[in-house]
């Protein structure tokens, strides 16, 4: 099996020294690509702005920094897979111009204006094969379920990995996580707080079972 995966965040650039980020650390991810090389798959981890190493024959890292970047490299490399798991945290608005020099400070205010960045797995779900497993995380703060199923939809994913910002130990910068894994047909499986290594070994069991029934 050869699987993609995207981690971390991305940095849209306001100018030559700053940016808009989120707190991403690109863990899960990572925890993800490590899992899958160990399983043997060929992986293609498209990694954000991360202070993150690894190191695995199997693994094929892309570094990238922006959203349109990450959509590139997915564009590029889904073709090949069958199977892909977006766990980066991709800006959704990006600065409709970035500035050539370093904005100076004054009195006025300063308005960056924003435009909409492409939804990468959405794109992917455009073009998915039919025998292509896409999965997508849902990070949500209320009406979790509801939210990630019709994300899920929408984007036409197999499956989707919830988590909630709500739970203690869950979420950015942790070792741990609590997710929900909602599959395509309303089958859905809670977990307990785990490490994101052990998270990520369930999620690579589901996508492995979900294989086997295509
Ligand atoms: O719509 P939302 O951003 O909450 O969806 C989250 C899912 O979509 C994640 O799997 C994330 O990696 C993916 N995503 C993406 N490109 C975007 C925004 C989100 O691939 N521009």
């Amino acid at each position: 099996m050869k699987i993609l995966i995207t981690a971390g965040p991305t940095y849209e650039r306001i100018d030559p020294v700053r940016f808009i980020g989120n707190f991403s650390t690109g863990k899960m991810g990572f925890a993800l690509a490590q899992a899958c090389a160990e399983r043997n798959f060929d992986v293609v981890l498209i990694a954000g702005v991360v202070h993150l190493q690894i190191q695995h024959t199997n693994i094929e890292r892309i570094d990238v920094e922006s959203a349109e970047q990450m959509y590139d490299a997915v564009m590029e490399h889904f073709p090949d897979c069958d199977a892909a798991i977006f766990c980066a945290a991709v800006a959704d608005f990006t600065p409709e111009t970035v500035y050539s020099q370093k904005v100076k400070r004054n009195n006025n205010e300063l308005i960056i204006k924003l435009k909409p960045t492409k939804d990468i797995a959405a794109a992917a779900g455009i073009i998915k094969r039919k025998n292509q497993i896409l999965v997508g995380f849902a990070l949500e703060t209320n009406d979790e379920e509801t939210n990630a199923i019709s994300k899920m939809q929408r984007k036409n994913l197999d499956m989707i990995v919830l988590n909630s910002l709500n739970d203690s130990g869950a979420g950015f910068g942790y070792d741990t996580n609590k997710v929900t894994i909602i599959k395509k047909d309303a089958d859905k499986i809670s977990l307990p707080l785990l490490s994101k290594k052990n998270v990520a070994e369930k999620i690579i069991e589901e996508i492995i079972c979900f294989q086997k029934s295509l």
